[in-house]
This record gives structure tokens, C-alpha cells and sequence, in this order.
């Protein structure tokens, strides 16, 4: 079987060809991504009306190359699938507009992807990972702990009572000059700092729960620029990138040992830990999770560095998953801006 996957709900357009090969190694047929990095880059973030143009200019001219990587025709596709939410609208809507169209075309299924499910199942692509498993969902968005029972199957046990994780990594890039997208900057600037320089608040830890808060972090990084000199010197800027890495990696640490304990007093014992989103693709923050993994004797996966960010392969991807299980949708879907995983299950046709 072969799938075609559409992601346009933030600030990539990609397509992405996935075949169900029994190696996890051949299952990639086509990626390909195009960035809006440097049209939103003035603005130091995402501006939804330069996006959801960018999108529209390019998606077409991307399925083409997509098809021609994968060395085969549109007709050859068994189903084709789109991110129809969450994200903004106005780019969700070209995906999965552009996806109905080729669907209505070819007379193919059309599977309306969650853009979550496509980070929370990406992992299952790249390696053998059997349901249940925890997931810690980090990316610009959103910063969740999820139970994956299976297809269409989240039980959510914490979630962020503020800012997204990404978002934080991407203002706090932001104060410290460093640009956009934050996350990566803040991580090669860390390499040269200490993670020790500034003692930064560490938001909910060591409390009960599984739930996030990073705008008191956020706010702490902004006190500390703020009465810095100016210019910020070299040094400061890899401090405080240190610092707020190694922050945020202890948080992540600790809400994640909170929910392996919750698990275990129900009995649910995860076959292993997942991270999912862009913030998944922060080494630091990987060798972390290894640590606590190794701690808790369960394997940790993360996907492969270029399916952390978004990508249309993880969305091909889930488009498989489900078409695998009948779960298609009708044509008449509506995309959306909002759409939490938890009510994957009670509204499985997301129309
Ligand atoms: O999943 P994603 O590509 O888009 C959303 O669905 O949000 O995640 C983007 C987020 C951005 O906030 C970006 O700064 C962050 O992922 N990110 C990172 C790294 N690479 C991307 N954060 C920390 N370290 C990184 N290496
Ligand atoms: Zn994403």
C-alpha cells in the first residue's frame, strides 16, 4: 500500500510517500519538506496570511516532486491523506483542500489526519513500537503526556496550563537576539554555556500531576535580559541557553517520572517512552529521557531527527495506519483549527 501525505498547518508545506514494507527502513518513499523559515523570519514567528499563501503557491509543485521521488504515479497511490487539524486554519485549509481534490480525482480514500497523531505515531514508523505507550508530545503547539492505547486511542495525563515548550524555547531565542526558530538556536548556543550559570524556576516540579507551566520561565529569562547590559555579551546568550536547556529537560524529566508512576499504580505499564514534536528533535533533552528510561527499564524511542519537525511523511504515515484499519474519511470533513487527540475516539469520522 501505498500513501501520500499532505502537511501545511503551520509553517512548512510537505509531502511525504510512505509504503506499508515490513522494514521500518524502507518504508520512506518520498519527503519532501519546503520551509517558510525565512518569510516569517522578520517577524520573529509565524504570520498565518504569509503562511497559508506561501502554502497555496507551492503545495501543488510539491506533490509532483514527491510522486516523482517515489518513482511512481498519482494513480498508483491506495489512499491519500491530509492534516486537516489542529493548526492554522488558513493553511490547514489548503492541505486539506489540495488532498480532497487528488482524493476526488483518483477516486481514492481520503484520510483526514490529526496533525498530533502524526507526531504521537511517527515513532511506529521508524521502529517496532507496540501499544500502550507513553508519549510526551513536545513541539511549538503543545506540550502533553499521553497514554497511546492505539489508532484513535489517547488518554491525556498532563498537559501545559500555559505557553507550549516550543514556545518557550522560541520567545526566549527571541529576548536573547538569537532569532527564529528559537529551539535550535538556543541548543547551539547552549554548547557553549553552563547550565549552571542561572538558577532558573522550575515551574510545577516536584509537584503532583503530569502537567506543564513554562510562563514563569519565560518570564524569569525576561527579568534576567532586561537587567543584563547591553549589548547581551556572548557568554550571557550561552548561559542563559544553558541554563534554560537544562531547565526544561528536568521538567520534562520529572512530569514524565510522574506519569510512569500514575501508570503503574492503574497497572498500565507502557511498553516504552515515545517523544514526538519539533522540541523532540533537542539532543539534550533526548539524553535525559534516555537516562530516565534506563531508570524505569522501559526502551526509549525517538523518531529520526528530520520526522521530528513537521514533515508530510509522518502524516503519509498515519494516513496508512489508518487506512490499514478502514478509518477513512468522507470528503465533506471540515478542517480545524482545534482538534485535542482525546476526542479522536468519541469522533472518529473528525467531521
Ligand atoms: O512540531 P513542530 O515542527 O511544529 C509544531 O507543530 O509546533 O515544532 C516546532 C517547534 C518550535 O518551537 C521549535 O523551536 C522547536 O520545535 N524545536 C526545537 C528544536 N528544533 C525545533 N526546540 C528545541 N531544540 C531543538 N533542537
Ligand atoms: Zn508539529
Amino acid at each position: 500500500m501505498l500513501v501520500l501525505g499532505l502537511e501545511s498547518s503551520c509553517d512548512e508545506t510537505a509531502a511525504g510517500i510512505v509504503e506499508d514494507a515490513a522494514a521500518p527502513a524502507a518504508r520512506i518513499k518520498a519527503n519532501i519538506i519546503a520551509t517558510q523559515i525565512e518569510a516569517h523570519r522578520p517577524y520573529g514567528g509565524v504570520v498565518p496570511e504569509i503562511a497559508a499563501r506561501a502554502h497555496l503557491d507551492i503545495i501543488d509543485e510539491l506533490v509532483t516532486e514527491a510522486l516523482h521521488q517515489a518513482g511512481i504515479k498519482l494513480t498508483q497511490l491506495d489512499g491519500i491523506a491530509a492534516t486537516c487539524g489542529p493548526g492554522l486554519i488558513g493553511g490547514v485549509m489548503v492541505g486539506a483542500m489540495t488532498g480532497k481534490a487528488l482524493a476526488a480525482v483518483t477516486k481514492k480514500p481520503f484520510i483526514a489526519v490529526n496533525h498530533l497523531e502524526g507526531h504521537a505515531l511517527t515513532a511506529r514508523l521508524a521502529h517496532d513500537v507496540l501499544f500502550p505507550y507513553l508519549l510526551l508530545l513536545v513541539s511549538g503547539g503543545h506540550c502533553q503526556l499521553l497514554l497511546v492505547e492505539g489508532i484513535s486511542t489517547y488518554r491525556r495525563l498532563g498537559t501545559t496550563l500555559d505557553d507550549a515548550v516550543g514556545e518557550c524555547f522560541d520567545k526566549s531565542a527571541k529576548l536573547l537576539g538569537l532569532g527564529y526558530p528559537g529551539g535550535p538556536m538556543i541548543e547551539a548556543a547552549a554548547q557553549k554555556g553552563n547550565p549552571k550559570a542561572f538558577a532558573l524556576p522550575h515551574p510545577l516540579m516536584h509537584r503532583a500531576g503530569c502537567d506543564f507551566s513554562f510562563s514563569g520561565l519565560k518570564t524569569a529569562v525576561r527579568l534576567a535580559v532586561t537587567e543584563a547590559a547591553k549589548p547581551l555579551t556572548e557568554t550571557f546568550v550561552a548561559d542563559m541557553a544553558a541554563s534554560l536547556q537544562t531547565t526544561i529537560a528536568a521538567i520534562m524529566c520529572d512530569r514524565t517520572t510522574n506519569a510512569f508512576r500514575l501508570l503503574a499504580r492503574e497497572g498500565v505499564h507502557p511498553t516504552a517512552l515515545v517523544v514526538g514534536g519539533g522540541v523532540a528533535a533537542n539532543s539534550a533533552i533526548r539524553a535525559s529521557l534516555t537516562t530516565l528510561c534506563h531508570k524505569q527499564g522501559v526502551p526509549f524511542f525517538a523518531p529520526p531527527l528530520a520526522l521530528c519537525t513537521d514533515n508530510g511523511v509522518m502524516i503519509a504515515w498515519t494516513g496508512l495506519e489508518r487506512l490499514r484499519l478502514g478509518l477513512t474519511d468522507s470528503l465533506s470533513v471540515r478542517a480545524r483549527p482545534r482538534w485535542p487527540l482525546e476526542e479522536m475516539r468519541a469522533n472518529q469520522s473528525a467531521s
